[in-house]
């Protein structure tokens, strides 16, 4: 099962510490939940205005574009898009100078991708199955593809009420992907073309893109999966931060209010080791390359 591994003295511009950083980028490879529990996100008294969820609409997150500076998902009314702007886009910040110094093995090549902040309480919303993400899964976007490349989150929980931001956290990616490995289906030729024709992907879904998308649809809608599989639950406090490759670390995040996120994507060739990729698994169960 994936664990959690602890880092106490973290800071967001020295990193772990230069004696920690060697072992950080292996143990996220190895499908290890980085935590960092005194590593608080600081939120200014003017902002606390802006920990509601009345200013976002029904997309339930404020997503921010660190390229183009872009904030989207905010309420018509109510919402203040100059302060969440400076929000995001400051976490946006810390996030990447923070992965940079802790991460030096990824620091030129990885990408900075979306910021969010989720201010909506995860318990008791509704949703399709699909978008349900107190079902365990992994990450995969069905409109930007990836081709292979790695999803590394930062996520930061800055619940002003003292509320934790819990989690389940499943098994390694390699025994998840055994599992499903007999149903995962390549995609027909031509159908890529066809979705990003219809403008359904911003680029060509490449095979691997599909079957992640396949994976994470079929760990939602497994029942036995759900409740059967080895799993652990995992609060993380107001005022801390983690980190974890979420297209390989199985998660559901089933409670909690306020949160900062921040998306890289890594390619693969600036992993330590490239096998551990969730791409690479994958090419070896299905026999076959799938970029
Ligand atoms: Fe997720």
């Amino acid at each position: 099962m994936s664990c959690v591994t602890t880092i106490g003295d973290a800071s967001w511009t020295h990193g772990a510490g230069d004696e920690r950083s060697d072992g950080l980028a292996a143990a996220l490879e190895s499908g290890d939940v980085l935590f960092f529990p005194a590593l608080a996100f600081s939120v200014g008294a003017a902002e606390r205005r802006l920990f509601s969820p009345a200013m976002v609409t029904t997309a339930k997150n404020i997503s921010f574009d660190p390229r183009s500076g872009r904030v989207g998902g905010l309420a018509r009314d109510g919402s203040d898009p100059i302060a969440l702007r400076d929000l995001v886009s400051r976490f946006s910040l810390q996030a990447a100078a923070f992965v940079g110094e802790a991460l030096p093995d990824y620091r030129d090549r990885i990408e900075l991708g979306r910021t969010s902040f989720r201010p909506v309480e995860i318990a008791g919303r509704s949703s399709s199955w699909r978008k349900d993400d107190t079902r365990l899964h992994v990450d995969s976007f069905p409109a930007t593809p990836v081709h292979g490349r790695r999803i590394l989150r930062v996520f930061s929980n800055v619940n002003p009420y003292g509320k934790g931001r819990t989690w389940r956290i499943g098994d390694h990616f390699e025994s998840v992907a055994r599992r499903f490995a007999g149903r995962l289906r390549i995609p027909w030729r031509g159908s890529a073309t066809l979705l990003h024709l219809l403008r359904l992907t911003k680029a060509r879904r490449s095979a691997y893109d599909a079957l992640m998308l396949q994976l994470h649809d079929l760990m939602k809608a497994d029942a036995e999966y759900q409740a059967g599989s080895p799993q652990t639950r995992f609060e993380f406090p107001p005022g801390s931060t983690w980190m974890a490759f979420t297209d390989q670390v199985s998660h559901a995040a089933m409670a909690g209010q306020f949160q900062l996120e921040q998306t890289f994507l890594l390619p693969i060739e600036a992993m330590l080791d490239p096998q551990r990729s969730p791409l690479r698994i994958l090419e070896r169960l299905m026999e076959r390359p799938l970029v």
